[in-house]
């Protein structure tokens, strides 16, 4: 067992702090937290284990639980997965409190000293948190001007994070207890967090969230907290969900929950869990599929949370290179084309996409003049790799577009941009892509020497999506869903931003629901698709407001006309649509306003036919064979 007073020094690292200011980067993570209070006197770190097992979904770069000891505050912290280490390391820890956190990590450091829990200097205070405090950099400039020491005395960590244990340290100084200091705290954070605090000494823990999972379990004289029910599912079902902006103070003898903002009492409305355990994994949704298309709207609000720094050097590579080659295989494919259309119209530079598997051929075109673009969830496909790997002989500068650090291609990489969507689990790609098209989106602003313009793009899009990706929207799709769930043959046309949008559809609705679907560039249909309309085929024209939509009309009409049932995914009525469904006009994103309802479709064509969308036949989430 370690105790406080052996960790002491152990985390200080002055050099990691420089390096990580001098990049101008701070961490981002998805993580699990786990708390527990109540009056289960033996083997308490073993239950925090336990829960960070159940929640490493979420996070498992690295991991740290803390406990409340008779002798002291027990800590253990590790790189790499929480399901790796033994189970007898926890055994025999005895207490009544401890807090767990288990890290994904998709910025910067996967280290001890980086992960969680975070304390104030003399370890009495110990935080964990999901989520982003994003005025860090202020609030660390706060804490070192009121209480005079340098960052090096002050931070161990390059987290966001330790902020907090600081702030709370600093108000318990200036006289408030725990609870005022806490709240305090809690007021001057921005961002998104879900946060719960262990003090040495005190009977209870304190959370608050904003924006990010918290849930409360409530037992027999005990009370849990973690981002997601599993984490305790084996102890109690009735549970309560804190609001944004709410703290809670719980101990063995009950809970109390009140507004951050005024102190108001708010009363807890405790439910009863009824899904088992492994469907409780996915926030209450019946797959992961599901919950990952619904999470969009956070998932693309934190994909535009790029260092403005980073998309401006990696336009400025994009811009002196010759020759700009965009490369992904399956989803990332369509997006990489998606990629080549925004630099071209956005960015005004010409790129050319390619698949991955069909890029040999030109790879005696790199040299050093050329710049390779990967965009991969993974980073691990190996068809990307390859065609890398080549580039590298060549000398070709490379930028990868990634979702998860330390990955083979953020390794190859020059410079890497990251989605920070956190772990996809369905096979089938939906927040990674939409998060993708987002920096997509940005960095071509950037390199049109316009990112002021794309950011306030962005923020809009991205509170557009918070209002209409919402469990109403499922249900509407779901209604449509039904009445074409018994085709054989589904064909989805859109044309320039939304061409490759069209493909994306046909092999998002292939890969789950197993109906033939196909996409086409509208202006392709003549050229041969047409010949397979007949009375009652089904067809979803993408139409967003935009200079494609009076061709769009035209090829819809060509359709219409040879009986086609026509799915129109628009902002805008026509008396075209047999189906109609309407989507916010967000302009140049449009396409992740149309790629957002046919993976609803996707995913409700595949339950209707009693698919597993989560686990479709054949397929695998990352190719890592040729
Ligand atoms: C597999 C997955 C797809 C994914 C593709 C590329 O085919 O099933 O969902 O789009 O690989 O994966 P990557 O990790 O490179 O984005």
């Amino acid at each position: 067992m370690m105790l406080e007073h052996r960790q002491a020094t152990v985390f200080f690292c002055p050099k990691a702090w420089k390096l990580f200011c001098g990049a101008g980067c701070y961490i981002k993570h998805m993580c699990g937290i786990f708390g527990y209070v109540g009056e289960r006197q033996s083997d308490v770190a073993l239950l925090a284990y336990w829960a960070l097992r159940d929640l490493e979904y979420r996070g498992y770069d690295s991991w740290g639980i803390a406990a409340m000891t008779p002798e002291g505050i027990y800590i253990k912290k590790s790189v790499g997965k929480i399901s790796d280490a033994n189970e007898r390391e926890f055994r025999g820890v005895s207490g009544k409190i401890a807090v767990g956190h288990s890290r994904w990590a998709t910025h910067g450091g996967v280290s001890e000293v980086n992960s969680h829990p975070h304390f104030n200097r003399d370890r009495t205070i110990s935080v964990i948190h999901n989520g982003i405090v994003e005025n860090h950099n202020e609030l660390r400039a706060f804490l070192r001007e009121k209480l005079g020491v340098s960052h090096e005395d002050l931070f161990v960590s390059e987290t966001d994070t330790e902020v907090i244990p600081h702030l709370i340290d600093y108000f318990l100084r200036e006289g408030k207890n725990f609870e005022q200091a806490f709240v305090e705290t809690g007021k001057m954070l921005e961002g998104r967090y879900a946060v719960v605090v262990m003090k040495k000494g005190e009977p209870y823990l304190l959370a608050m969230r904003d924006g990010s999972p918290l849930v409360v379990g409530e037992g027999r004289d005990e009370y849990y907290l973690a981002s997601d029910v599993p984490a305790f599912l084996d102890h109690t079902r009735t549970v309560c969900y804190p609001g944004d902006r709410e703290y809670l103070k719980v101990s063995a003898d009950g809970m109390m929950m009140r507004s951050l903002e005024n102190g108001t009492k708010v009363e807890p409305k405790w439910i009863e869990i009824v899904w088992d355990k492994v469907s409780a994994t996915k926030e209450g949704h019946a797959h992961y599929m599901l919950k990952e298309i619904l999470e969009q709207p956070l998932a693309l609000d934190k994909a535009i949370h790029q260092e403005d720094e980073q998309l401006l050097a990696a336009a400025r590579l994009m811009k002196e290179r010759e020759h700009l080659f965009f490369i992904g295989c399956g989803t990332a494919a369509k997006m990489a084309k998606l990629g080549e259309l925004y630099a071209a119209t956005v960015g005004e530079k010409l790129a050319t996409a390619f698949v991955g598997s069909e890029f040999n051929t030109y790879g005696r075109f790199l040299d050093r003049k050329s710049l390779l673009f990967a965009v991969s969830q993974s980073g691990e496909t190996a068809d990307v790799l390859e065609a890398l790997s080549i580039g590298r002989k060549k000398g070709t500068k490379i930028i990868s577009l990634l979702n998860v650090v330390g990955s083979s291609m953020d390794r190859m990489s020059d410079q890497k941009l990251f989605i920070n969507t956190g772990p996809e689990i369905a096979v089938a790609s939906t927040k990674a892509a939409t998060a993708q098209i987002a920096v997509l989106i940005l960095l071509a602003y950037a390199l049109g020497k316009k990112l002021g313009e794309g950011k306030h793009l962005m923020r809009k899009v991205v509170k557009e999506m918070k209002q209409w990706v919402t469990l109403d929207l499922s249900r509407e799709i779901r209604i449509v869903a039904q009445k074409l769930k018994d085709t054989n043959d589904l064909y989805i046309i859109g044309r320039g931003l939304n061409a490759p949008i069209a493909h994306e559809a046909a092999i998002k609705i292939q890969e789950v629901s197993y109906i033939h679907a196909e996409g086409f560039p509208g202006g392709e249909l003549k050229h041969g698709p047409i010949a397979l309309i007949q009375k009652g085929t089904l067809v979803i024209a993408l139409i967003p407001n935009d200079e494609t939509k009076r061709d769009m009309e035209s090829n819809t009409t060509e359709l219409k006309s040879r009986g086609a049932y026509i799915i129109g995914v628009s902002p805008s009525h026509s008396p075209l649509f047999d189906e109609w469904i309407q989507v916010p006009d967000i302009g140049v994103a449009s396409p992740i306003a149309s790629l957002i309802p046919i993976q609803l479709l996707a995913y409700h064509l595949a339950v209707l036919r009693g698919n597993d969308p989560d686990k479709p036949r054949n397929l695998a989430k990352s190719v890592t064979v040729k």
